[in-house]
């Protein structure tokens, strides 16, 4: 990363937006790459708490305070909250600023930082305001991978092992072990997807496996005082799809049986605990899906592993059993409190 972007030297002035703990341990370094000291620094709190619209009028309040013109650019320094906020706060100002996004965490970099997604949590949802937007460049550098907690690690495999379940089983072999080997096919699948539906009218709800669960059970947890990481939350949300697909679809039920084991690893360092009351109100975000038309249930399922099928209507109750699946399987009854289904530390 020596030699200095077209898109940093074409740039009027360059932004680059971080959260305060990458910016304590790459900022500097990531200046010194692209060349480009005299960059305004934007960093915000990390956390998927703080992808909302007031940190989205931060960034356009800073762009505005540094007079960013059409031809500003911003660098979104971060993993997929800062690439998502990013991202929208870029393309709607002045009605679109250049962004480029250096993801730094494998989440990011396998998924959320490609395929020109933008967006915000708001009304209690997820990203449920952003564009369709592509960043300039999306620059991929595994050494970021070095400082990632094992919890992001996990968190970035979940989404590789989706790439394996909706394209390439050879993912499903991705662990915590060699997943930097698969890091460059997760890229290749997921812009040859969005190559042909960039604003997800079809093909591209493939990427969605796992997400129609995973978000509700996700929004539930982020109003919680153990919220799931994003890939844990779709770990989840992959069980319940594997489930549905059995029942609707005809998978082969070993497939589900073979996540089993996987899935005790993406939700070993997860802190947080569903009960009964909990499904009730995951339920109430499922409902509010905006993937799901109306009052019924649109998931992405599979009928073989690589064969998935989209828009695929399930029936309120089977979501609901799907969901009650999901956290009784996963049920480790705390002794003080046999309401609570399931608890891993
Ligand atoms: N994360 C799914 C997509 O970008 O379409």
């Amino acid at each position: 990363m020596n030699d200095k972007l077209k898109q940093i030297s074409e740039a009027s002035k360059v932004f680059i937006l971080t959260d305060e703990n990458v910016a304590s341990f790459w900022l500097p370094e990531v200046e010194y790459w692209l060349g480009c000291k005299n960059a305004v620094e934007i960093a915000i709190k990390a956390g998927e708490r703080h992808k909302n619209l007031q940190t989205v009028q931060r960034i356009w309040e800073t762009l505005m305070k540094h007079h960013a013109d059409r031809n500003a650019l911003l660098v979104n320094l971060g993993g997929g909250v800062i690439t998502d906020l990013g991202g929208f706060a870029a393309s709607t100002y002045k009605r679109g600023i250049k962004f480029i996004n250096i993801p730094t965490t494998l989440l990011a970099m396998v998924d959320a930082a490609i395929g020109g997604k933008t967006g915000i949590d708001f009304g209690g949802g997820k990203n449920q305001i952003g564009t369709f937007a592509e960043a300039e460049e999306v620059i991929i550098h595994p050494v970021f991978l070095e400082t990632l907690p094992q919890r992001e690690l996990i968190s970035g495999l979940s989404e590789m092992l989706k790439y394996g379940f909706v394209a390439d089983s050879s993912l499903l072999n991705a662990n915590l072990e060699n997943y930097q080997q698969f890091i460059v096919r997760c890229g290749e699948i997921k812009r040859e997807i969005v190559a042909q539906d960039r604003t997800e009218k079809g093909l591209r709800k493939i990427l969605n496996f796992g997400h129609t669960l995973g978000h509700a059970i996700e929004s539930h947890c982020l109003t919680t005082d153990y919220p799931l990481m994003h890939g844990e939350a779709v770990a989840l949300g992959m069980m319940g799809a594997l489930w549905l697909s059995v029942k609707q679809c005809g998978l082969d039920e070993n497939v589900l049986q073979d996540f089993e084991s996987q899935l005790s690893i993406l939700l070993s360092e997860a802190e947080t605990s569903l009960s009964k009351a909990d499904i009730d109100r995951i339920f109430g975000y499922l409902v509010h899906d905006k993937k799901n038309q109306g009052e019924k249930q649109q998931f992405v399922l599979l009928e073989a592993v690589g064969k998935p099928v989209w828009e695929v209507e399930v029936e309120p109750e089977t979501a609901r059993e799907a969901l009650e699946y999901v956290v009784k399987e996963r049920k480790q009854p705390r002794t003080d409190d046999c309401d609570v289904w399931w608890l891993c530390s």
